[in-house]
């Protein structure tokens, strides 16, 4: 199986989410070819959880100081799979080596279900 959704799988298994019992697995490619897996982590304080997508983020700048992603994947249960969330899509395309070239792949726990570009999930993201 493709590495990436191997991490992706495995690290979903690690969600904290007693709350909402969805669980997400993530999983990122920096340009050195380095994979980062990431799950939610919810908290009694709703607004505190932190998304899988946005885990693996923090994985890869902490670990490794890498700042490029250049392949993303969302793991969640079910036929049709889930998109990031908004704020998701905002971090991931801070880090993005190229939101044109990025792609976002969106799994089940079985295969890739779609693959978009980071630029199609956000056309126009905010920049400083
Ligand atoms: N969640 C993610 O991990 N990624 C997303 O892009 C959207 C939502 C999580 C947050 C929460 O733990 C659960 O899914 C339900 O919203």
């Amino acid at each position: 199986m493709n590495p990436l959704l191997s991490e992706a799988i495995k690290t979903r298994l690690q969600a904290h989410a007693p709350y909402s019992k969805f669980m997400v697995g993530a999983a990122i490619r920096d340009d050195q070819g380095q994979i980062y897996g990431g799950c939610n982590v919810e908290n009694a304080s709703y607004g505190a959880t932190i998304c899988a997508e946005r885990t693996a983020v923090v994985r890869m700048v902490g670990q490794s100081g890498a700042r490029k992603i250049t392949e993303v994947v969302v793991v969640t249960d079910g036929a049709s799979g889930h998109t990031p969330c908004g704020i998701c899509r905002q971090v991931l395309t801070e880090f993005s080596a190229d939101p044109k070239k990025t792609l976002v792949h969106i799994a089940n726990t079985q295969k890739i279900l779609k693959t978009f570009t980071l630029e199609d999930l956000l056309p126009e993201s905010f920049k400083l």
